[in-house]
C-alpha cells in the first residue's frame, strides 16, 4: 500500500514538472475529484452519526464542489470509449447527485433527518451505480 502512495506521489510529481506550463491532466483531475467525492461523503455520514448537521451540510458543499467535472466533458477521460452511453450515464448521475444533495440541504433546514438519510442512500446508489456499470467493480 505504500509503495502504490509513493509511486502514485512520483507519478504525480513526474506529471507535475512536465505539464508545469500546460494544462493538468484530465485523468488525474478526476481521480482526485472522486477522493474528494469519498471525502464528502465520509463526512456527511459522520455529520449524521454525530448528529452534526452542521458537519453533514460541509460534506455537501464539498460534493457539490466536484459536480462540474462530472458534469462536463472532461468526465470522458475516465470513460471507456466503446460505451456510447457512459457520457450520458455520467451526466445522468451528476444530475441525480446535484438533486439528491441539494435535497439533502432542504431536509436538514427542516429538521427532517429521515428526509437527509433518504437523500445519503441515494447519492451513494449513484456512486455505486457509476462504479458498477463503467469499472466493473
Ligand atoms: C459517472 C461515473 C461515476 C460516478 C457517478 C462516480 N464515480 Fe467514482 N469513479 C468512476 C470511475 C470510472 C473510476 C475509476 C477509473 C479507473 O479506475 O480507471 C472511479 C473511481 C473512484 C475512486 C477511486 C479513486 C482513486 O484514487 O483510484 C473513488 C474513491 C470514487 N470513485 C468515489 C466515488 C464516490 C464517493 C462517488 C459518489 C459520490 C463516485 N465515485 C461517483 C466513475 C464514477
Amino acid at each position: 500500500m505504500k509503495k502504490i502512495v509513493a509511486a502514485a506521489f512520483v507519478g504525480m510529481v513526474l506529471v507535475g514538472s512536465a505539464n508545469a506550463a500546460q494544462t493538468k491532466d484530465p485523468r488525474l483531475e478526476l481521480m482526485k475529484d472522486m477522493r474528494t467525492m469519498m471525502d464528502a461523503m465520509e463526512q456527511i455520514q459522520r455529520g449524521g452519526l454525530y448528529s452534526s448537521t452542521e458537519d453533514m451540510k460541509l460534506g455537501v458543499k464539498k460534493l457539490q464542489g466536484t459536480l462540474s467535472s462530472l458534469e462536463g466533458e472532461e468526465v470522458k477521460a475516465i470513460l471507456p470509449k466503446d460505451q456510447v452511453y457512459a457520457y450520458k450515464f455520467a451526466q445522468k448521475t451528476a444530475q441525480m447527485l446535484r438533486m439528491y444533495s441539494d435535497d439533502m440541504i432542504v431536509s436538514i433546514e427542516a429538521g427532517r433527518m429521515d428526509n437527509a438519510l433518504d437523500d445519503y442512500t441515494q447519492l451513494l446508489k449513484q456512486c455505486t451505480s457509476c462504479h458498477m456499470r463503467i469499472r466493473n467493480w
